[in-house]
């Protein structure tokens, strides 16, 4: 398992905004680079903004360099935004234990929308690096927040990408998960990887249960001291089938967990 570093000064390297609202910042930092596993994310503390880290999935790798993705929601992600190639900051990373595991597939099917995308990029690239038969769901509201450079770039990595948007603007007008109830009808997917908003989730994980498929989620919460000791970032999940249950922390048992063990209030 990757040791968690503190960096003091990793640099940046590219910042582009990918599609309405969303952007993505490259940075060049070594460690976290070789280390980054799918699931893994990185804490980002920045002096221009939020006092507290920011934790982001690591979206991408590239030999020394590595990205994320982010929608602009508050202080810390503004803070992050204008960050500019020359410009420096502080990250830690790659943090996590609980990660995408893909070993026991052939044939994944990746369902995401909002920044899910950014957890799910990485880990569709290992699936293809691995041969592995994948196929790709993406659902956004409308159009403009569909992330189009990436929807190019999965289907030139040979993955199956299909979308939809809630109003019809392009792709499939509706929910992901109805393509994905779909998808699952014709039996092709024997295990799925879900990121994203939490209504998404849970009605993916719905959804993969009673298709009997397997499964595992990028979990969200909000956090502290992203190092597994405050507590601040804990979820519910099952302990057996009697409706036990625990809490976990997103930050170290996480961020992935399997779909099964999560409990939804
Ligand atoms: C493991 C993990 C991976 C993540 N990966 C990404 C990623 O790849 N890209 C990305 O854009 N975001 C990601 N996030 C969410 C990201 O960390 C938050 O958007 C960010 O911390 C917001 O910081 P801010 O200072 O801009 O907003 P704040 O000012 O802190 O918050 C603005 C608003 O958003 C709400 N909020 C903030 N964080 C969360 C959260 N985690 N869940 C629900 N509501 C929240 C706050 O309650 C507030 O209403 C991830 C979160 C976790 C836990
Ligand atoms: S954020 Fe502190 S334990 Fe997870």
């Amino acid at each position: 398992m990757a040791k968690i570093e503190y960096i003091s000064k990793a640099n940046v390297v590219g910042h582009r905004e990918v599609f309405e609202g969303h952007y993505e910042t490259r940075f060049e930092e070594q460690y976290i680079a070789k280390n980054a596993a799918p699931g893994n994310f990185v804490a980002i503390r920045h002096e221009r903004g939020a006092l507290l880290p920011r934790p982001f999935s690591i979206a991408d790798v590239n030999n020394d360099c590595f990205s994320v993705i982010y929608k602009v929601i508050g202080q810390g992600t503004l803070a992050l935004a204008n960050y500019r190639e020359g410009d420096t900051i502080s990250i830690k990373g790659p943090i996590g234990e609980g990660l995408f595991s893909f070993d026991d597939c052939y044939n994944p099917l990746l369902v995401g929308g909002g920044v899910g995308i950014a957890a799910l990029n990485l880990l569709a690239r290992r699936l293809v690096e691995n041969g592995k038969e994948t196929k790709m769901l993406i659902g956004a509201i409308d159009k403009s927040l569909l992330p189009a450079p990436y929807l190019e770039q999965w289907s030139d990595m040979g993955i199956d990408v299909a979308f939809s948007t809630d109003d019809g603007s392009s792709g499939y007008e509706g929910r992901v998960t109805e393509l994905m109830d779909e998808s699952l009808r014709d039996n092709a997917s024997d295990k799925v990887f879900v990121a994203g908003p939490k209504p998404m989730i849970r009605e993916a994980v719905r959804i993969s249960m009673e298709h009997g498929v397997s499964g595992q989620a990028a979990m969200e919460a909000m956090m502290a001291c992203g190092m597994g000791t405050c507590q601040g970032c804990v979820i519910k999940i099952k302990t057996d089938d009697q409706g036990d249950w625990e809490y976990k922390r997103v930050c170290k048992e996480g961020p992935v967990f399997d779909i099964d063990k999560l409990v939804f209030d």
